[in-house]
């Protein structure tokens, strides 16, 4: 399908287009698990699918990989329609959260699998389980049965027999949420490392925001079935299209009112505060303003219109090693979490204590403002 999706080196690898799936529920009534869904994945990328339970990622990598079928709609792989072709003929695998392996067998041949039912001559399975082997690390426990390892090592073994076919896509369904919190920590780098070096398009799914930012070269935002943004880490970050992505992804506090525009332009919200905002938004619209904890800093001295200022009371600091986080209470109740620059404003609020009242300040310029498409115009 050259041509289609955004710019990116490659055309894409995987497509989804306008992916429709409804399941009726025991209960009665429908359930519009996906709802017009379309993205890209590009050759060598790593994509995340990020949102919270129920909203549809699973039934995506099912759709996908031909365990479900769409209800309306399309999957194509290298520009060829996997409508109506069986899952064990798309060039897809899948690496679930629950490993899936054959209690019975041992590693070596939980990995061999794939290989066996596809007629690879045995010593060519042998070379190639031993080189995915050690691409996942597991060199050495050829011979063990799956309860002689670890949950991380079972996860490498479910990812060896997953990537020994060279599929084209690899779909990877929460396949670190089992493990402990470090393990996962070096597992996203491990699983990070890997795909570079295969050049396999990976597809992961998670429901941690953290996960996915420190994983993904694209995340793609759901919320029940509907796709709410797709973009780099930085982009949902520093510049999310809707109150969900801001919410979902990263700490900072929302302010909704409207765009008083005096002297300097300001956001009216309904409890009464008056935030400066940039330059360049019409009186009477409607926003949302996003401030992140590092935009927040301890207020100038004397007064400048570069700077918005707010009034806020210190409820409690927490030293992180690295950084000291601040929650502060403002004064229409809202708390507003703050990280203080290492600067003579910062050293400032890292020596306040609980009650206390700071002056807290961000550059006008800086906070993210959305328009939500609920709020017309
Ligand atoms: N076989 C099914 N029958 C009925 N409802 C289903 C079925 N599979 C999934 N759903 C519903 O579809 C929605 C999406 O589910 P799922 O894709 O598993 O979400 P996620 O993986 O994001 O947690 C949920 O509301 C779920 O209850
Ligand atoms: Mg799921």
């Amino acid at each position: 399908m050259p041509g289609a999706g955004p710019p990116v080196s490659g055309g894409p690898v995987a497509e989804v287009v306008h992916a429709v799936k409804q399941f009726t529920a025991p209960e009665g009534g429908t359930v519009t698990a996906l709802d017009e869904v379309s993205l890209a994945v590009h050759a060598g990328e790593f994509v995340t699918l990020l949102g919270p339970s129920g909203c549809g990622k699973t039934t995506l990598l099912r759709c996908i990989s031909g365990f479900e079928d769409l209800d309306s709609g399309e999957v194509r792989i290298d520009g060829t329609s996997m409508t109506g072709v069986p899952a064990q003929h798309r060039p897809v695998n899948t690496v679930f959260q629950t490993y899936a392996l054959f209690p019975h067998l041992r590693v070596e041949a939980n990995v061999a699998y794939g290989l066996e039912v596809t007629g690879v001559p045995r010593r060519e399975r042998a070379e190639r389980v031993a080189r995915a082997l050690e691409q996942v690390g597991l060199q050495g426990l050829e011979r063990r049965k799956p309860d002689q390892l670890s949950g991380g090592q079972r996860q490498r073994v479910a990812l060896a027999r997953a990537i020994i076919n060279r599929p084209k896509l690899l779909l990877l369904d929460e396949p670190l949420s089992a493990l402990d919190r470090n393990l996962r920590h070096s597992m996203q780098l491990e699983l990070k490392i890997l795909q570079h070096g295969l050049g396999i398009c990976f597809l992961f799914v998670t429901h941690d925001q953290e996960e996915a930012l420190t994983m993904s070269d694209r995340i793609v935002v759901l919320n029940h079935g509907r796709i709410e943004q797709i973009g780099t880490p930085e982009q949902l970050y520093h510049t999310p299209a809707t109150r969900f992505v801001a919410e979902f992804i990263g700490d900072g506090a929302l302010f909704t009112g409207s765009v008083d525009v005096g002297p300097e332009p300001v956001l009216v919200t309904g409890d009464g505060l008056r935030l400066p905002i940039r330059d360049d938004v019409p009186a009477g619209r409607r926003l949302t303003m996003l401030l992140r904890p590092e935009q927040l800093d301890g207020a100038p001295v004397s007064d400048d219109p570069a700077f918005g200022v707010l009034e806020a009371s210190l409820e409690q600091s927490v030293f992180y090693g690295a950084t000291r986080q601040l929650v502060c209470r403002l004064a229409n109740g809202a708390s507003i979490t703050v990280t203080p620059g290492s600067g003579a404003d910062g050293d400032r609020l890292y020596r306040a204590e609980p009650g206390d009242a700071l002056r807290l300040a961000y550059r006008r310029a800086d906070p993210h403002l959305i328009q939500e498409a609920s709020d017309g115009g």
